[in-house]
């Protein structure tokens, strides 16, 4: 038994490794999970490349673009380097301190209650998709900010922010009271599952319906667990109306709608047989240009289904924050240098408040000076340094105790050969060669 167990367990892993993508529409097309992967790689960098120089997103998507990129593509957030990491996460925590802030000095906006409830829920689904705590932000535990929110009669008439709302707390497996989950299963009315305020316009009706699906596949467990009993079948009836709103083209609506409805019955794993997963998702590939689906915010929300995903996707997606590396790297550690290696020898002076120290460093032929100031400081006591990395590399902060010093316009300088010969590169750019020596200088820029 343990035996089949492993083997079928084997072949599962091996087949995810072979098949580049995700299953769309339950993986049997390869041609549709090509044509797919593509588009993907198109739209995540089409989106990411609209974020703007203050590492925010044009017309308040900040939240929402980082959200369906991690929804999109897990690894966008990590492929990045240490500083566009912090960029994104300062820009995201700043924009939402902004909007707390505001909130409490406002008073209490009741009357926008409800959407901004929605929108910290983006924000806190964003936070989670780039591995920053919702428990401790600064202080506030934002689950239990949300919880308070959800509990006010009356707050809410929008089931789509409602949504959100839920979704922020399900996917960080945080309690969610059984009062707000009644809310959900109830809707705008009771005896009628699909209904919604926006009945006028069935494809708002859909958006809905889909938040709802996924809030409510997100949150099965808790609500199970609680004892909601209408919980499968109001489920199970949404997921039919969204089913019943399919066009002959394949389409939901336009194509926000569709790929929301597409999310949505992926989350619910709703059936092949019972609505037409590769016609829908046909249509959706047709609606872009270049990876563009008409601009950040319909970009922002339509990618996650490339990768299969959903807005209540992010508990396994957040697996991944255990392999982020640390926000800045320490310093890279050396090989030792082993006889017979192609080493360089080459000469590191220091000079600073009148005072000249020389050093000699040995280095693997090829490495940079930076690693030369690190084997000498591992070695040699006399020698230390602080550097700090930055958009331009690593750049000197003190040597041997003495800071650069911005009051009195003191800063370190490097010299190649003799004082005055300034070096084109900063310390990671530099590769000295045999008998080369470095000077550093505290120079006077005043
Ligand atoms: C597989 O996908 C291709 C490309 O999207 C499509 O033309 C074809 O009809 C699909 N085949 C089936 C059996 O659905
Ligand atoms: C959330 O809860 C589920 C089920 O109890 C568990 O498998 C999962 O690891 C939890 N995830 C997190 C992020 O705590």
């Amino acid at each position: 038994m343990k035996f089949i167990l492993l083997a079928i367990i084997g072949l599962t892993v091996a087949a995810r490794t072979v098949c580049a993508g995700c299953p769309i529409c339950g993986g049997g097309n390869s041609t549709l999970v090509d044509q797919v992967e593509q588009v993907k790689d198109l739209s995540v960098s089409w989106l990411a490349a609209q974020q703007n120089i203050d590492g925010s997103w044009p017309s308040l998507n900040t939240q929402n673009a980082i959200l369906g990129l991690q929804l999109a593509d897990p690894s966008w957030f990590t492929g990045h380097v240490p500083e566009e990491r912090l960029l994104t996460t300062s820009t995201l925590e700043y924009e939402l301190m902004q909007y707390l802030l505001s909130w409490r000095t406002s008073g209490d906006p009741i009357g926008q209650l409800g959407i901004s409830a929605g929108r910290l829920g983006q924000y806190m689904l964003a936070m989670q998709s780039v591995c920053i705590s919702v428990d401790d932000f600064y202080e506030n535990r934002l689950q239990v900010v949300m919880n308070r929110l959800l509990r006010r009669k009356d707050t809410f008439t929008n089931f789509f922010a409602y949504s959100f709302s839920i979704l922020s707390l399900c996917s960080g497996n945080f309690t969610i009271y059984k009062r707000s989950l009644l809310k959900l299963v109830h809707g705008t009315d009771r005896r009628h599952p699909c209904s919604t305020q926006f009945d006028v316009d069935p494809g708002h009706n859909i958006d809905i319906l889909s938040l709802e699906v996924m809030a409510m596949v997100c949150a099965r467990d808790q609500a199970i667990q609680q004892g909601i009993r209408r919980w499968d079948r109001v489920l199970s009836a949404r997921v039919q109306c969204i089913i019943d709103g399919q066009s002959d083209d394949g389409s939901f609506g336009n194509a926000i709608t569709t790929s929301l409805a597409v999310q949505a019955l992926t989350a619910a794993e709703a059936s092949q047989s019972t609505w037409n997963c590769v016609d829908a998702v046909e249509f959706l590939l047709t609606q872009q240009t270049n990876g563009d689906f008409g601009g950040v915010a319909s970009t922002s929300q339509i990618i996650p289904f490339l990768n299969c995903n959903n807005f209540g996707s992010l508990r396994e997606i957040s697996e991944t924050c255990s392999q982020l590396p640390p926000p800045m790297p320490s310093r890279p550690v050396p090989t030792v240098i082993e006889p017979g290696d192609d080493t360089v020898t080459f000469d590191i002076e220091v000079r600073a408040n009148g005072d000249v120290e020389s050093y000699q460093v040995t280095i693997l032929n090829g490495e940079n000076l930076y690693f030369g100031m690190i084997r000498l400081a591992d070695l040699n006591n006399d020698f230390t340094f602080e550097s700090s990395g930055s958009a331009f590399g690593e750049s000197i902060d003190a040597i041997n105790g003495v800071s650069d010093d911005s009051v009195n316009s003191l800063y370190w300088t490097i010299h190649i050969g003799q004082e005055g010969t300034f070096a084109p590169k900063g310390i990671e750019g530099l590769f000295p060669s045999d008998d080369e020596v470095y000077i550093f200088i505290l120079t006077d820029f005043s």
